[in-house]
């Protein structure tokens, strides 16, 4: 018997504070214009010292085990950039956090935003071969640049957690999948740097390279054709950038690039991002969430994700809600998640910005910031310390 696999739930969660454009554009003196309109980024989610990575996750996949059990979840995957360390997956501590059960396997994947993307399809995989085992997979990240960089303003921070099983609620993922890798330095972090360095305009022409590329292969494939789709959803860096790979895609088609089609097709998948700044790993999947939130009924119309990972990395692929879709959604709670945020100032912004833990082994309390279901209580002898309230 064949099963219909793919995304059962999927539940998000960002940051204890936000730091509105406004804030960063009257600390540099850049006109706002350039922030609102040019990268088309309103506000970006700041982590206070007490979350990081593993609070966000945890905070993100918790509804979705109060809602399903974990008693099927067998593989934990956890994709991230911007890991907290070289060898033990941040997935464990998930794992330790929510209570899951020890016969689980539990695993770190990374290739910068497209982690995520990999993590889902290999999922897919593990169900298809025992469609009675759910997978959590979780994208989390703290996308961090340098202060006064160009890259300063397209910052942020949230963890997206899926439920990927067989007959899910929410969607079905399709075959094929449009694949495309090269060799680009267009953003990098090494292992020694606490932000990404990056070439801005390189990153752009890389990623859109990608767009290419990975609809080269998808239509090669035997995908469905560009009129089959009613919406994408594209990795945001910053939400312009969404506009520029649609605009890119079409071009690519030899299709009318009107602003308002443009504006129509990719204005439903931008309202989280552009609050939420780019959360790596879990930007395409943030846009997924706002276009379900706020489409009146997209049931079993493709919806094409394209996930790009710099270095690169990235895949296109397609997506159909299933019928009834609308009563899994958890739209009401995403809403507050964004406007729980407590707004910062820019010296606030600087001094979490600036703020690290001790490398040395000392000890080490983390200040109580964060209201959220976890946090991150300190460090010692070199071993972070998360609580659950
Ligand atoms: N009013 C309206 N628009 C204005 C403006 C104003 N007053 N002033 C400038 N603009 C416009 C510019 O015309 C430009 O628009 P277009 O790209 O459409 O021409 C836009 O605002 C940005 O201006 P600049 O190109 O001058 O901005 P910048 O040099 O400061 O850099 C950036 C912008 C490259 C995105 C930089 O923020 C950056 O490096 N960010 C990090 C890298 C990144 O996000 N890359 C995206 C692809 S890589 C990826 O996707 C992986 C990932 O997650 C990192």
């Amino acid at each position: 018997m064949s099963h219909h696999l793919g995304i059962h739930d999927l539940s998000f969660a960002t940051t204890e504070f936000v730091l509105p454009h406004t804030a960063l554009a009257d600390h540099n003196g850049t006109d706002i214009g350039k922030y609102h309109t040019g990268i088309g980024q309103e506000s970006m989610s700041i982590p206070a010292a007490d979350e990081d990575i593993v609070t966000m996750a945890a905070t993100a996949a918790a509804p979705l085990i109060a809602r399903h059990g974990s008693d099927r979840i067998r593989t934990v995957v956890f994709a991230t950039e911007s890991s907290i360390d070289q060898a033990k997956a941040a997935g464990v501590y998930v794992h330790s956090l929510l209570q899951l059960p020890s016969a689980t396997r539990v695993v770190e994947l990374k290739q910068a935003c497209y982690g995520a993307t990999a993590a889902l399809q290999f999922a897919l995989g593990l169900i298809r071969r025992d469609p009675t085992q759910h997978v959590l997979v979780i994208a989390s990240d703290v996308s961090k640049y340098d202060a006064d960089s160009p890259g300063e303003a397209t910052q942020g921070a949230a963890a997206v957690a899926m439920l990927v099983t067989a007959n899910p609620a929410l969607l079905t993922i399709h075959d094929p999948s449009g694949l495309y890798t090269a060799d680009v330095m267009d953003f990098w972090r090494p292992n020694y740097r606490d932000t990404a360095l990056v070439d801005g305009q390189e990153s752009i022409n890389a990623y859109l390279q990608a767009v290419e590329g990975t609809w080269k292969d998808y239509t090669e494939q035997g995908g469905h054709t560009l009129d089959d789709f009613t919406a994408f959803c594209y990795h945001q860096p910053f939400t312009k950038m969404a506009y520029k790979a649609h605009r890119h895609l079409l071009n690519y088609n030899d299709r009318d690039t009107d602003h308002h089609t443009i504006t129509q097709a990719i204005g439903p998948t931008t309202t989280y991002n552009n609050v939420i700044g780019n959360s790596y790993t879990a930007s395409v999947y943030l846009g997924l969430a706002a276009l379900l939130d706020h489409t009146p009924d997209l049931t079993n119309q493709p919806i094409g994700l394209f996930s790009y990972g710099s270095g690169s990395v990235a895949e296109f692929f397609a997506a159909t809600p299933t019928p009834d879709y609308h009563n899994h959604l958890h739209t009401t709670t995403n809403q507050h998640t964004i406007t729980r945020r407590t707004t910062i100032d820019y010296p606030t912004y600087l001094q979490l910005h600036e703020n690290t833990l001790p490398t040395d082994g000392t000890h080490h309390t983390t200040p109580t910031q964060t209201t959220g279901p976890y946090r991150l209580a300190g460090i010692n002898n070199h071993k972070r310390i998360y609580e659950t309230r």
